[in-house]
């Protein structure tokens, strides 16, 4: 049997980690894992429920009781059954779950879900603590950014696409502020593995990222056992 994969992918709101990974896994034949779907999960949760986001007990509670799971080849979110793909993306969930996120108790069991679920298959798993908390012996760490405008832009067109009209200086302003949260956090704070690569996407296609990992990839695997397509 071949070993198990991991490929993490952090950085920052909008640097393509999502579409990159999608995209990495699929042609992998990867389990895609998105976590800030599960912090996004249960801030959702906690905003239905009235739960202030700072209510650390309640929010402790919550994360551990919360059946998250991913469907339809992931690409629907369930959250105790009932899919919240859409409600979770409603702009102001990706503030709540950046506070969320900052309670030591919710990244605990958020992060040994995220372990379970890459105990069977190989995965291409991105989020901010990926290669530095989550699985730090990942084959391959990649570490994905871009220049903030772009960044923003991105998320404007992602918004757009469903519909949703925000001005673009607001959206600039809330990714500064959940960058700034994201990164000066006490616990588990979005930063760079010490052994990641660091991959500036802003002017790169979705292709040309996909080929600089995958390059990576092939490189650690070239023990010869490996067949990375
Ligand atoms: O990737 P995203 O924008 O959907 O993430 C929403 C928030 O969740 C993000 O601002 C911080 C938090 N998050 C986290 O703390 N750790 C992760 N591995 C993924 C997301």
């Amino acid at each position: 049997m071949s070993k198990r994969i991991v490929v993490a992918i952090d950085g920052p709101a909008g640097a393509g980690k999502s579409t990159i990974a999608r995209a990495l896994a699929g042609r992998l034949g990867f389990l895609f894992i998105d976590t800030g779907a599960m912090y996004r999960a249960v801030a959702l949760w906690a905003i239905r429920t009235g739960t202030a986001l700072d209510d650390m007990h309640r929010l402790d509670q919550l994360a551990r009781q919360a059946r998250i799971e991913f469907g339809a080849g992931n690409t629907r979110v369930l959250l105790n059954g009932e899919d919240v793909t859409d409600a979770i993306r409603e702009p102001e969930m990706a503030d709540a779950a950046s506070k969320v996120s900052t309670v030591p108790a919710v990244r605990r069991a958020l992060v040994e879900l995220q372990r379970k679920m890459a105990t069977e298959n190989s995965v291409v798993m991105e989020g901010r603590d990926i290669g530095t908390v989550v699985f730090p012996e990942a084959q391959v760490k990649i570490f994905l950014d871009a220049s903030p405008a772009v960044r923003a832009l991105r998320r404007l067109g992602d918004l757009k696409a469903k519909g949703i009209e925000v001005a673009p200086e607001q959206l600039e302003r809330e990714i500064a502020d959940r960058d700034r949260r994201d990164r000066t956090r006490a616990e588990a704070p979005l930063m760079q593995a010490p052994d990641a690569m660091y991959l500036d996407s802003t002017a790169l296609t979705i292709d040309e990222v996909q080929e600089h990992i995958l390059a990576i990839l092939r490189a650690r695997m070239s023990n010869g056992k490996e067949i990375v397509r």
